[in-house]
């Protein structure tokens, strides 16, 4: 009898112990422990760039998409040339998908981009005259702002127009307009959805520096002028080698936001040297970790957004030979140390 009463009282307390470890270990409210969820708690929306081939084909993808992100950029598929093919002629197929897809999902829209020097068909290339040519432009605008009006959160209107030399770069849209293109296209877009965010985005002007003091410039003299900008996108494509310094990143986004500007971070990567070793994966978590800290740190900056978030479908390996495991997730959606670091970094206790 006694032996039975110590084996039943063993069991409660194994039973209990359980009952007390294994929510710790398998937490049953899997929302707590999303990106997104925990963003939200920091003030932050946590968004990723989508691929439509993957979007369509793959159901891992939606999944982790629909679970850890509150917003997304799609990848390609508001670029010029696949709205706006030929003169006469949009094409909204692919990127209502993706519209409709956030949609159902409770995910915002953040669009991208209005005026960019890539990607662009032929013949805008061949406008005859800069009235053509502004013509052509503000078309593109109000139809595109006007389509997604109320479903696009946050447009990038202008994307990537200074060089790196700190110059406006030298492009369609310069040549034909001149630096005017710029204001323009703000105003366009804020006629033709008067209530979405509109930004100006660019690479390699995230910390201190010539590029991000002609970017600080720049967007001065927009706001001195009164035109409808809403923010700055950073999109924060590093290496291990170009990475900014986070102080200084954390200086420019307090400047910026001294303009009275919001600041996003839109389409973080790092890339690594293949195969990656343990130690570049330390050190790329390190750089998810410290980047969304400065992000969470910032009064301006509201929005953190990777560009992707499976290595099976980044663009990194077609654009850079032998690069690659830039992102949160495996080639198999499993969780990087990258993914942990970001999740230490909006939980602290994690
Ligand atoms: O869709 C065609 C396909 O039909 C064709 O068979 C194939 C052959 O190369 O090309 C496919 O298009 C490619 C497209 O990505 C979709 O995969 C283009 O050639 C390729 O140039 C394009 O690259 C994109 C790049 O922008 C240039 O537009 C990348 O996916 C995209 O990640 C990248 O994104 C940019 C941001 O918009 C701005 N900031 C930098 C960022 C990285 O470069």
């Amino acid at each position: 009898m006694r032996c039975l009463l110590k084996r039943q009282t063993l069991l409660a307390v194994l039973l209990g112990l359980a009952l007390f470890l294994l929510p710790s270990l398998y937490p049953t409210d899997a929302s707590i422990m999303t990106l997104s969820a925990l963003a939200a708690l920091n003030g932050i929306r946590m968004g990723t760039a989508v691929s439509f081939p993957a979007l369509q084909q793959d159901e891992r993808y939606r999944d982790v998409l629909a679970r850890e992100f509150r917003q997304l950029t799609p990848e390609n598929e508001m670029k010029f040339s696949r709205l706006h093919p030929e003169p006469e002629r949009y094409d909204f197929d692919k990127a209502d998908t993706l519209v409709n897809f956030a949609d159902t999902h409770g995910i915002m829209v953040r669009g991208h981009t209005l005026v960019w020097h890539s990607q662009i068909p032929d013949w805008v290339k061949a406008a005859r005259s800069r009235d053509a040519a502004i013509a052509l432009l503000r078309n593109h605008i109000q139809t595109v702002v006007g389509h997604y009006r109320g479903q696009v959160m946050a447009w990038d209107v202008v994307n990537e127009a200074i060089a790196d030399s700190g110059r406006l770069r030298d492009t369609v849209w310069l040549r034909q307009i001149g630096p005017d293109y710029i204001g323009m296209a703000f105003r366009w877009a804020h006629a033709a959805d008067p209530n979405a965010r509109l930004f100006y985005n660019d690479y390699g002007g995230e910390g201190l520096g010539r590029k991000s003091e002609a970017i600080y410039r720049l967007v001065s003299s927009l706001v001195e002028k009164d035109i409808p900008i809403d923010g700055v996108g950073l999109q924060m494509h590093l290496s291990l080698q170009n990475a900014p310094d986070a102080s200084d990143v954390a200086t420019n986004l307090q400047r910026l936001g001294e303009l009275g500007l919001e600041t996003h971070i839109t389409e973080m990567d790092v890339r690594l040297a293949l195969p990656a070793s343990e130690q570049d994966r330390l050190a790329q978590a390190d750089l998810f970790r410290t980047m969304l800290s400065t992000c969470i740190a910032a009064d301006s900056c509201s929005n953190f957004t990777t560009w992707g978030f499976t290595d099976r479908y980044s663009w990194i390996p077609h654009r850079y030979k032998d690069f690659g495991a830039a992102l949160l997730f495996d080639r198999d959606y499993q969780p990087k140390m990258a993914y942990a670091a970001m999740l230490e970094a909006l939980d602290p206790e994690t």
